[in-house]
């Protein structure tokens, strides 16, 4: 069969990797790629709209897409697509309200019972801001629609809040996204993003990954897509994942079900785990980035058997399996990000670094010029290592990290130490 795989970041290119591996007979395509993505499937660099997409659906013979990024599901690929009888991995437009408006998120989590922090939602700047004056805080104030992760401001105090809710709904910071906005009780805890797949009749969790959002080590500087993950943690025991799966999972499909929307693909379930238990953050329609490349490697399931399978509606025949193996990422973005940085400069040694034993190396702002692999975005690579414990998987990524030859990138140094 043959499939194509939309996108162009480090998560589409261990999804291509992984589907690559599968047994069954393929052919994979990606739109629009990177360096690294074309060298493992047939990448086309075209203009991503709806009739483009189909078209090349047609001239193809694609039977089976996979959405990467999370504005093409909200912009109702999912749908288009499905409705021409091609089957579709990533949710409808309708389901993936779920993360491109929050405040439907959260009246989805209030109505069905499933823990969240308290909020409350406004869309006049006056009322809002004549709430702030009474309440306590640290609270956070979030932009309703999708505002590239960075919609959320976390405020220690009124002088904060105030200058964050200029910023959202004054300013307009975020365009429309900013029309409505949350402002939410904070919550204390560590995070994991938990990712469980759904189609219409049954869902089953995949596995989970800790991220590691700020730029800098210890957790400091600005907010980013994320700057590495890692697989399995100790933080994540047995009876931990029981009581997500009552309190969360479950509750999730149940609720999908209540209200009548299909989901298929795969939910990221941004979790919050507190004194009192997990509370959901936000959902995500799509995989992770950087969580998705470690899911990848650990993942002992033919992920094309997995797709396959949600689109068909048939994940229940599917049995889920993970590698006991630790896996980490560690991501190389250009110097200055997640602000300003420079492209187009080269990245020497990738393949030095890829030959060490249990590495992948996973693109995302790359581009081949030439032969030459030249940097193209913020985020530029993906390194992955696989080990028996984290200790020694981060040992080998780092390891890995000192081969390349890029001065114009800069990395976390403690991904996997908390
Ligand atoms: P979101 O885009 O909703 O995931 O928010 C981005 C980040 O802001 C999260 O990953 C958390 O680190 C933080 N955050 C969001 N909501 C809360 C909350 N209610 N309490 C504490 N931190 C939060
Ligand atoms: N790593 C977080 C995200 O993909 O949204």
């Amino acid at each position: 069969m043959n499939i194509l795989v939309i996108g162009n970041g480090a998560r589409e290119h261990s999804l291509c990797w992984a589907l690559n591996k599968s047994k069954i007979k393929k052919r994979i395509f990606c739109i629009p790629g990177n360096a690294g993505i074309q060298e493992v499937v047939d990448s086309f660099n075209i203009e991503i709209n709806k009739k483009k997409i189909l078209q090349f659906c047609k001239n193809k013979n694609i039977s089976l897409v996979v959405i990467g990024p999370e504005q093409f599901l909200e912009e109702g690929f999912s749908d288009f697509l499905t409705n021409r009888g091609i089957l579709v991995f990533g949710p409808s437009k309708k389901a993936s309200k779920l993360e491109y408006s929050k405040s439907f998120a959260k009246n989805f989590l209030k109505k069905h019972k499933i823990p969240s922090a308290n909020f409350r939602e406004f869309s006049s700047y006056t009322k809002a801001e004549k709430y702030l004056r009474d309440i306590q805080f640290p609270i956070v104030i979030k932009a309703d629609g999708l505002a590239a992760g960075k919609g959320v401001i976390i405020c220690n105090d009124l002088s904060e809040a105030k200058k964050g809710l200029k910023e959202i709904m004054i300013t307009k910071k975020f365009g429309k996204a900013g029309k409505k906005i949350l402002i939410e009780e904070f919550l204390q805890g560590f995070e994991v993003s938990y990712f469980v797949l759904f189609d219409k009749n049954s869902f089953s969790v995949l596995n989970y990954a800790l991220d590691h959002k700020r730029a800098f080590d210890f957790n400091k500087g600005p907010n980013t897509g994320g700057m590495g993950a890692f697989t399995p943690s100790k933080k994540i025991d047995k009876n931990l994942k029981k009581i997500i799966s009552d309190r969360i999972v479950k509750k999730t499909f149940e609720g999908l079900k209540k209200d009548k929307i299909v989901y298929r693909g795969v939910l990221f379930i941004g979790l919050m785990i507190t004194k009192d238990g997990p509370y959901v953050i936000e959902f995500n329609v799509r995989f992770g980035d950087p969580e998705c490349q470690v899911l990848m490697r650990n993942l002992d399931t033919d992920i094309l058997k997995i797709v396959k399978a949600v689109a068909n509606d048939k994940l229940s025949n599917i049995k889920i399996k993970n590698k006991k193996l630790s896996t980490i990422c560690v991501v190389i973005a250009s110097m200055g990000y997640p602000n300003t940085y420079k492209i187009n400069k080269q990245i020497k040694n990738l393949n030095e670094a890829q030959k060490i034993k249990n590495i992948e190396i996973f693109h995302a702002g790359t581009k081949n010029v030439k032969n030459k692999v030249l940097s193209s975005g913020g985020r530029v690579l993906s390194i992955t290592a696989q080990a028996k414990d984290l200790k020694s998987a981060r040992k080998i990524a780092y390891s890995a990290i000192k081969k390349i030859n890029w001065r114009y990138g800069f990395f976390r140094k403690d991904i996997g130490k908390k």
